[in-house]
């Protein structure tokens, strides 16, 4: 199981005050990394440049990860959601606040993150296993090694007997299996996933977020898992975090209370639809102000 995440238990306290806790929580958080959180982003800001005008697409997020939680991002289409999240792999910079990971700036990706989109992204000249073992024959691993950890991952991820299959052989649930594999291989302690389901049926999402939940309690990983899909949302993580309408801020949080393991039919229960439902008030009332900055 996971760490704790910090903050108060909210177990079997209603939803609104759950989340008012957590906003106190958040203020009364001290300014330091001396607590233990594993990513923490300070008043992070993402401002992106063209011709045509600035956008400011992220403004002034504050976050804390603990090690081994898994958070959850919701907000509407368009929010700002991809660019945090590629923030925190250092794919996109900064243009005002800071990201540590584990008291360290973050400012380029680095094999302590794995990223995973929505589109697998695969190389389609090399077999499933070439595939998954490519990170590490670029970080210098022996042959053997690489093969070796790439079977234990295709095997953790449901893919064992496809080692040798391309890419097109695959339905999309498989690619996307493969590319989570992939992520894993380099052994990232932070897993940051950018809507990796919601290209798949809703049969396949489905299996694919009980495997990833197994993956993630299996590999002791801390997770930030971007989605629109509010049940997805709440039956994955830890805490579900809503950002605003662009630019993005955090405009909610809510400590998901159920246990874990938690059983696919823990969606049809009242609780959880409850809470689905508090998030997409919170979600739908965000507007997009009319501005480019
Ligand atoms: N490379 C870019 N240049 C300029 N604007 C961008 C770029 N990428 C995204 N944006 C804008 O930033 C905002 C947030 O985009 P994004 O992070 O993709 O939102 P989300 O993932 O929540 O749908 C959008 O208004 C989008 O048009
Ligand atoms: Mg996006």
């Amino acid at each position: 199981m996971s760490a704790p995440a910090p903050g108060p238990r909210a177990t079997g306290v209603p939803h609104t005050d759950r989340r008012e806790a957590m906003a106190t929580h958040q203020q009364a958080r001290q300014p330091d990394t001396e607590d233990g959180a594993k990513l923490r982003v300070e008043s992070a800001r993402v401002t992106y440049r063209s011709r045509a005008g600035n956008v400011l697409a992220v403004d002034g997020i504050d976050l804390d990860v603990a090690d081994g939680e898994f958070v959850a991002i919701v907000g509407p289409s368009g929010s700002g959601k991809s660019t945090f999240l590629m923030a925190l792999d250092g794919l996109v910079p900064l243009s005002g606040g800071r990201i540590r990971v584990d008291g360290r700036p973050v400012d380029r990706p680095g094999p302590d993150r794995a990223v995973v989109f929505q589109d697998a992204c695969l190389l389609p000249w090399r077999t499933v296993i070439d595939n998954v073992a490519y990170g590490l024959e670029l970080a210098g691993a022996g042959r053997k090694e690489r093969l070796r950890v790439a079977a234990r991952l295709l095997a953790l991820t449901g893919l064992g007997g496809f080692e040798g299959f391309y890419p097109d052989q695959l339905s999309g649930g498989m690619k996307q299996r493969v590319n989570i594999a992939r992520a894993l291989a380099a052994d990232p302690q932070i897993l940051l996933l950018d809507e990796p389901f919601s290209g798949l049926d809703a049969q396949t999402r489905e299996s694919m977020q009980a495997e990833l939940l197994k993956i993630w309690d299996a590999r002791k990983k801390t997770a930030v898992f971007v989605t629109h899909q509010i049940d997805e949302a709440v039956y994955l993580a830890d805490r579900v975090v809503a950002f605003s309408a662009r630019p993005a801020r955090v405009v909610s949080q809510w400590r998901v209370p159920f246990p874990r393991p938690r059983p696919l039919e823990l969606k049809h229960s009242r609780e959880h639809r409850d809470l689905e439902e508090e998030i997409w008030e919170v979600v739908r009332a965000q507007r997009a102000p009319d501005e480019v900055r």
